[in-house]
């Protein structure tokens, strides 16, 4: 009987696909909803032969030592996979999946929630009107940005940075993107989106949002320098991953108002807030919700409840992200 380990309770589809396949006594979910201490990780993987964690678990050497040499399948409930160490489980011969796909057009979705909430001064709006401060209608009040017909720029043209481009059509911006290699002709005419370098992303964005995934070369890819090359008016969006970006230059380009405003999703040391973001009424900041819907968080689950099935079955995980182990 094999044992599979869940580090969070999640929808209950994905955990009653492993019950059917495999039986109750072999998966067994960390009871409580919060995040799982380290110690208790490290005490709940002993033995184990799949391990569904999730991004708030870092998933080492230290881990995957605990878990014993029988350990065959890491399957991550989220796209991204900066959390759990690659070579190590490479090294080990174990293969690591992800969740790519099915939370694409959804977190597009909450990058143009951003988007317009950011442009558009949503959040200020909120706190001001919960606050009382609301008098009158007035000709200056809460002024933000048109988005429409404006130049939407991209960093990361994958699935999410394209979805996100095919969105904007709607608002009849002008597109452009810069990545580390330039996407087929065919892509980015049927996106309408044109390549730029980086610097040429950043003088001419009067938007610019980040899907880039994360890695060493994307670590800090936006600090001072780039916050002072882009436009005083422009609107900055992260919805990839914290590190990308360096958030005391952006909070000190916020305060300078060398751009307007940011939209963040994610942070740098989440759930930790830097504390002079905190301090930025023109940065609207909430907690990692791209993925945040009751639908594509229980595909996820089944994604990851799927890719463990066909590991233990003997089978190839469709969504293996180490494919050399297999
Ligand atoms: C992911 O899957 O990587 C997302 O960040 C979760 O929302």
């Amino acid at each position: 009987m094999p044992k599979i380990f869940v580090s969070r309770a999640l929808p209950q589809s994905a955990i009653q696909m492993l019950i059917d396949e495999f039986s109750q006594e072999s998966v067994s979910v960390f009871p409580e909803d919060r995040v799982i201490h380290r110690d208790e990780l490290l005490d709940g993987v002993r033995g184990i032969d799949a391990l569904l964690p999730i991004l708030t678990e870092t998933i080492d050497v230290e881990v995957m030592d605990a878990a014993g040499a029988q350990l065959k399948i890491i399957a991550n409930y989220a796209v991204g996979y900066n959390n759990i160490d690659i070579d190590a489980a490479t090294q080990r011969k174990i293969p690591v999946t992800n969740t790519p796909g099915v939370l694409t057009e959804t977190t597009a979705d909450l990058a143009w929630a951003l988007i317009l909430a950011t442009a558009r001064r949503i959040g200020e709006g909120e706190r001001y009107l919960r606050a009382g401060k609301w008098e009158s209608w007035a000709p200056q009040l809460l002024l933000g940005d048109d988005i429409h017909a404006k130049t939407l720029g991209i960093f990361g043209l994958g699935r999410i940075g394209a979805a996100v481009a095919r969105r904007a059509k709607g608002f009849n911006m002008r597109i452009i993107y810069n990545d580390s290699t330039r996407k087929d002709p065919a892509l980015e005419e049927e996106l309408g989106v044109t390549f730029v370098d980086k610097p040429a992303l950043l003088a001419e964005s009067d938007i610019l949002t980040l899907h880039c995934s994360f890695s060493d070369e994307t670590r800090h890819a936006f600090s001072s320098d780039e916050f002072s090359a882009m436009k005083s008016t422009a609107v900055f969006i992260n919805t990839t991953r914290g590190p990308v970006v360096d958030e005391t230059a952006l909070a000190l380009a916020l305060h300078a108002g060398e751009i307007t405003a940011a939209g963040l999703d994610v942070f740098e040391e989440e759930p930790k807030i830097h504390p002079e973001l905190l301090k930025c009424e023109n940065a609207l900041l909430i907690p990692h919700l791209g993925s945040a819907t009751k639908e594509t968080r229980a595909k996820m689950a089944e994604i990851a409840a799927t890719n463990i099935i066909a590991r233990l079955k003997g089978g190839t995980p469709p969504n293996c992200v180490n494919p050399e182990v297999l």
